[in-house]
């Protein structure tokens, strides 16, 4: 298993049920020599892995370790001006960077374990100034 993962240039992340149904988990992880703090989030069976940086200001969505806002087991919130994902492909569904996405990065559960791989999409950056809170 780990050999089929890793000849594909993938990476042992976690266990999926190291991950709470519904809820989300930041990782710190080195991909292909380059460190990155990604998120993962559970759905069921099914886990989707991003980069940790919202594409409004480039903060991570989290408000402390491992502690993200999720509205309804569909969405998942920036913690700092609201920016409302979708789980299942990051889209930005509302908020200051409505219709740009989250970096998502390819993942593949095997036996029970998480394994992520290349970036699929990278998000891209905004700069406007984000609303009063
Ligand atoms: S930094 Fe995420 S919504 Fe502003």
């Amino acid at each position: 298993m780990d050999e089929v993962a890793q000849s594909q240039d993938m990476k042992r992340l976690c266990a999926v049920s190291d991950i709470v149904d519904g809820k989300a988990m930041d990782f710190d992880i080195e991909l292909g020599g380059i460190k990155r703090i990604l998120f993962a989030v559970r759905k069921g069976d099914e886990v989707f892995v991003y980069l940790n940086y919202c594409p409004h200001m480039g903060r991570p969505l989290n408000f402390a370790p491992g502690r993200f806002l999720m509205k309804d087991d569909v969405e998942i919130f920036c913690a700092f001006h609201y920016a409302c994902f979708r789980i299942e492909d990051g889209y930005c569904t509302d908020g200051p960077c409505r219709s740009s996405s989250l970096g998502r990065f390819e993942t593949r559960i095997e036996d029970g374990e998480v394994f992520v791989g290349q970036t699929l999409e990278w998000p891209e950056p905004r700069t406007e100034e984000a609303p009063a809170v």
